[in-house]
């Protein structure tokens, strides 16, 4: 990782988990083990890459950091319960999360249950305070957005998906669809709303960069799949080869481990030719895909 992109990212996550850090209620206020368990599954863990994306793409319209650091604790709020969610037994059955227990194992699985439940209320409770924009409207249709993207036509379908296709060889536009939906719709809608943070942005850049994020969106998921088959459990944090045990379709179930690293790269290309036209101030954008695509946790 390039010097000068580590210190951004340091940056800008330890704002996040500053926020985070003062907005999630303390363990010792009631009821303690709800608020506990909620704090062992957000704080310190996970690669962050959606409050990053949101940092990068606050920066296309010049956004202030202390709107754009609301909305990627929302999204990140957001993701660390479907996390929970995911590992619950009645869906992936995971021990191990950021290389500790999941939540259900360090806690219970109603604990759990409630953590995500409580997550998601805390993202739009967040979101809809009045630190984001000056135009109610322009913050109500972000608290709209997240909405869509963590519901049944997004993350939730997503999910619902994945479940009913345990067992099943998948086409590929079904395999793209199930992705775009789990994993897409949060990475999609983190970009989108840190570029909100900003009113710079006109709507045919808003196309442009909401295709930059289905890109990246699928190709996070497509190396996610990759490195479940290839990389250690050290390395994830998280056990590897579950999707196999699980009996999952995935892209390289489907495609093969050659063809799905080459579907990466196309959508690499793909995502990065939709930022040509920000110039220099997609930098962090260009930075957080190559990261996306080479990464091996
Ligand atoms: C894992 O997401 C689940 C997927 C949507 C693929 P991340 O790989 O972003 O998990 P953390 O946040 O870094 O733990
Ligand atoms: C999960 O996909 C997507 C979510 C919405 C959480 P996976 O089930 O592949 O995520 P991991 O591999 O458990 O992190
Ligand atoms: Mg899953
Ligand atoms: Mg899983
Ligand atoms: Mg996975």
């Amino acid at each position: 990782m390039h010097p000068d992109f580590k210190q951004w990212t340091t940056e800008c996550l330890a704002l996040t988990e500053s926020f985070l850090e003062k907005r999630l209620p303390t363990s010792d206020c009631a009821p303690t083990r709800l608020h506990e368990a909620m704090r062992y599954a957000v704080l310190n863990g996970g690669k962050r890459i959606r409050p990053l994306l949101s940092f990068a793409a606050g920066e296309l319209g010049d956004a202030d950091k202390t709107r754009v650091v609301v909305v990627s604790a929302a999204v990140e709020l957001i993701h660390a319960y479907s996390l929970v969610h995911d590992d619950l037994p009645c869906m992936d059955n995971d021990t191990l999360r950021r290389g500790k227990p999941t939540c259900h194992i360090q806690y219970d699985e109603s604990t759990a249950l409630l953590v995500g439940d409580s997550l998601q209320s805390l993202a739009f409770q967040l979101l809809a305070e009045p630190a984001v924009t000056d135009e109610p409207q322009a913050q109500l249709k972000m608290i709209q957005q997240l909405a869509v993207a963590a519901g049944s036509r997004g993350m939730a379908g997503g999910q619902a998906i994945d479940l009913d296709s345990v067992g099943k060889i998948l086409s590929l536009p079904e395999l793209e669809s199930m992705h775009i939906h789990k994993t897409g719709a949060l990475i999609r809608v983190a970009v989108i709303l840190g570029a909100s943070c900003s009113n710079k942005l006109t709507q045919d850049q808003f196309k442009q960069l909401d295709h930059f994020a289905k890109c990246i969106g699928l190709a996070f998921q497509v190396i996610d799949d990759i490195l479940d088959a290839e990389a250690s459990t050290a390395a994830l944090g998280k056990t590897a080869g579950k999707d196999a045990e699980n009996n999952k379709p995935t892209y390289v179930s489907i495609l093969g481990v050659t063809q799905a690293r080459e579907l990466a790269h196309e959508l690499r290309q793909k995502a990065e030719e939709s930022l040509n036209q920000f110039g220099a101030k997609a930098l962090r954008l260009q930075q957080i895909t190559d990261f996306i695509v080479q990464r091996n946790f």
